[in-house]
């Protein structure tokens, strides 16, 4: 991971499975280094709200050709979540409806589509001092990012986690079927062709499955601390 070393603001890439921890871990980071956080799947999320408002089936690539062709992701920064726009509406509450989660998984494995969704994230993380959290930031958007993080946790732990987050919601989900979901999930996102989950080569390994979120934090900063 080479410093850069005219500016002294970094591109921080956070990739890894669902429910690793990496976007709290990112949210955090960024307010304490006074960075942006860029939630990079909110936009293959709103991508997937379009099709499915459209009504557009995935295998149908001249009607999705002309949807991404006319589409309109802005990503606001705030904290704790970036506000999302889809076409000029706040569809940041929207795209957080459970079964939006699986048709991101299967939009984001279209080559049209994360073309244009990689495009805008390299335009927004051209100024750095930017946490991006996602599946294939180290590995493909920002391959030269100054940091790079890969967050894993035990599949059983991940799925405790989301379990209690969609119990929250009012979600009426078995333990079981959330832990079917993410493991599915994980398996889209890694056999895809396109830009796979993987951790990059020159990626550090955070594992998640003990530690609490502070912990997690501190990991990463006095990681940051020691390479600067
Ligand atoms: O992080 P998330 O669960 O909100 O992401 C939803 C989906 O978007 C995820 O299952 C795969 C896809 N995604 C991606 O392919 N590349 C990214 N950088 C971020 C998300």
């Amino acid at each position: 991971m080479e410093k850069n070393k005219k500016n002294d603001k970094f591109i921080i890439a956070i990739d890894g499975p669902a429910s690793s921890g990496k976007s709290t871990t990112a949210k955090e980071l960024a307010k304490r280094l006074e960075y942006v956080y860029l939630d990079t799947g909110a936009m293959y999320r709103a991508c997937g709200l379009e099709a499915y408002r459209q009504k557009i089936s995935l295998d149908d690539i001249p009607k999705l050709t002309k949807m991404m062709q006319n589409i309109k992701v802005e990503i606001k920064y705030s904290l704790p979540n970036n506000i999302v726009l889809l076409n000029g509406e706040d569809v940041s509450l929207a795209i957080r409806e459970p079964h939006i989660g699986k048709l991101a998984s299967d939009i984001s494995a279209i080559g049209l589509v994360r073309a244009g969704m990689t495009d805008l994230q390299r335009k927004l993380g051209e100024n750095k001092g930017i946490v991006m959290d996602g599946r294939d930031i180290g590995t493909v958007v920002f391959p030269n990012a100054e940091y790079k993080f890969f967050m894993v946790a035990d599949l059983d732990e991940r799925a405790h986690r989301r379990f209690l987050e969609e119990q929250e919601k009012g979600s009426t989900k078995t333990f079981a079927e959330v832990k079917d979901e993410l493991a599915q999930r994980d398996y889209n996102d890694s056999h895809r062709d396109i830009a796979p989950l993987k951790q990059a080569e020159d990626a550090i390994l955070i594992d998640s499955t003990h530690l609490t979120i502070s912990e997690q934090v501190e990991k990463i900063i006095e990681l940051i601390g020691k390479r600067k």
